[in-house]
């Protein structure tokens, strides 16, 4: 009966995670995910011998209302520490039950070995991640000579102690091991950038996946190993699907390899150049006559919370100019995997008019304004034309085929890739400088009177 329920369960987090691929049905999913957990939680504790429940049932409880008051009390900016910090603990769950296997005499060797070592990896490099995240530790990329030859021979170790304990079952092997694999995890992480945080997430997330799967093994439990592939291998897909949008790869990245130097960057200004700018006034009389309008939300109407003003300005165009308006998002705005859809869904941007890039970017020639906000990489069309770009090969949205394209910022300061933007300089181009939110505001007014 409870393999039944336990296929049950496995069957609602397929649906939830499909039901999570779009923010349609993103509510289903994650009503159907709790449903399954529910489902498989309360099948569990059915099963365990009663007396049993007297520490599982405080421990729940206190699980349960950390997990409600920091669900409830978590900024959107500060979800992914939250998420990394969730990530490690489960990897450390994992490496306990591990520990605890060998501890009480458990064969099943290979299985708690290969969850101890990506549980406690999963866990140190969760930590590190959280901890620069929230800015206690620097965000920089940390380096230091021999790196990567330290982080090769520490892998081969924590091979071999895998192997060797396998076949010996060697206690101190084990040991070892747990303490290789909490280096690995620090030293993996360390390199990585701040901004390329979100990606190795997804790693660490997988990881703590694949460590429930071991743990699954050695526990012969169908529903763990179920459910941590499923982890294990959307977070594998989710890290694959981002640094082929930034146009990274992994190795890359924890090699702290992608993060460029803006400064350097920054000083490729097209200096023979100059930028058009324009006043909100100047923006709100083109747009009133404008028939189509796209937007791009981008990270800087994230950091200057736009996104109320963002929609105030949707409705009243289409309220009182008849206006056709629609919000573009490619899928790396922003520094977090559905940071715009986010945004936008809590300022009640309505479903329908939210469109993902391949959708939209053909639409770009037959509007008569893309108004991109506090967004910049995302646009670059060095992206298709120069080579020796950091970010050549990653797909852009197509602003500059609008009638007019307006770039709410407040310099001509290049974004994340530290890439200065060519289209700054377009005849089509019109400057609006200043913070996303207050410019919006102000256009607002203006169209409002
Ligand atoms: P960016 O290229 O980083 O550009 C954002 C722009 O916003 C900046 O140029 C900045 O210009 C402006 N800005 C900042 N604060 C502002 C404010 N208060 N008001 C108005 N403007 C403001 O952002 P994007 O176009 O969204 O591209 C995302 C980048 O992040 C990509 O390179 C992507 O690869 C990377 N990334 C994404 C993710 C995910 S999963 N989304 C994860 C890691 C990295 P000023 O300083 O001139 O205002």
């Amino acid at each position: 009966m409870s393999g039944l329920i336990y296929l049950i369960a496995a069957v609602l987090f397929i649906l939830a995670i499909r039901g999570l691929s779009s923010p349609r049905s993103a509510r289903l999913g994650n009503g159907l995910g709790i449903a399954g957990m529910t489902l498989a939680v309360v099948t569990a504790l059915a099963l365990v011998p009663p007396q049993r429940l007297l520490l599982i049932v405080p421990a729940l409880a206190i699980g349960g209302i950390i997990g409600v008051i920091s669900g409830q009390k978590v900024k959107m900016t500060a979800l992914p520490q939250m998420i990394a910090a969730f990530n490690g603990l489960g990897g450390l769950a994992a490496a306990f039950i591990a520990a605890g296997e060998i501890a009480d005499g458990g064969t099943r060797y290979f299985g708690s070995a290969a969850g101890l070592l990506i549980g406690a990896l999963a866990f140190s490099g969760s930590m590190i991640a959280f901890a620069k995240l929230q800015g206690l530790l620097p965000g920089r990329p940390f380096r230091f000579a021999l790196q990567h030859p330290l982080n090769v021979l520490l892998g081969a170790a924590a091979f071999a102690l895998l192997a060797a304990f396998s076949l010996w079952h060697t206690e101190w092997l084990f040991w070892a091991l747990a303490v290789i694999a909490l280096l690995l995890g620090f030293l993996l992480v360390l390199p990585v950038g701040g901004a390329d945080m979100p990606i190795i997430i997804s790693v660490l997330n997988s990881y703590s996946g694949w460590a429930a799967a071991g743990i699954g093994f050695t526990l012969g439990q169908t529903l763990l190993i179920i459910t941590g592939t499923i982890v294990g291998a959307s977070g594998a897909i989710l890290a694959y699907v981002m640094t082929k949008a930034m146009n990274s790869s992994l190795l890359q990245i924890m090699t702290g390899g992608n993060t460029q130097n803006p400064s350097l960057a920054a000083a490729v200004v097209h200096q023979d150049r100059t930028a058009r700018s324009g006043s909100p006034e100047d923006a709100a009389f083109i747009m009133e006559n404008a028939e189509k309008i796209i937007i791009v939300p981008g990270y800087g109407m994230a950091a200057a919370h736009a996104q109320h003003a963002l929609k105030e300005m949707a409705d009243v165009l289409r309220q009182k100019y008849h206006t056709e308006v629609r919000f573009a998002i490619h899928p790396v705005a922003g520094r977090m995997p559905g940071h715009m859809n986010v945004l936008l869904a809590e300022a009640n941007v309505p479903y329908d008019e939210i469109y993902e890039m391949d959708d939209i970017n053909r639409d770009f020639g037959n509007v008569d304004v893309a108004y991109v906000i506090g967004a910049n990489d995302i646009t670059n069309p060095l992206a298709k034309t120069d080579p020796s770009s950091p970010i050549y090969g990653m797909p852009v949205l197509e602003v500059e085929r609008a009638k007019t394209v307006f770039f709410v910022k407040r310099s001509l300061a290049a974004g994340y890739s530290g890439v200065d933007n060519p289209l700054f300089y377009n005849d089509n181009t019109i400057m609006l400088y200043g913070d996303a939110k207050q410019v919006t505001e102000a256009i607002v007014k203006d169209l409002e009177k």
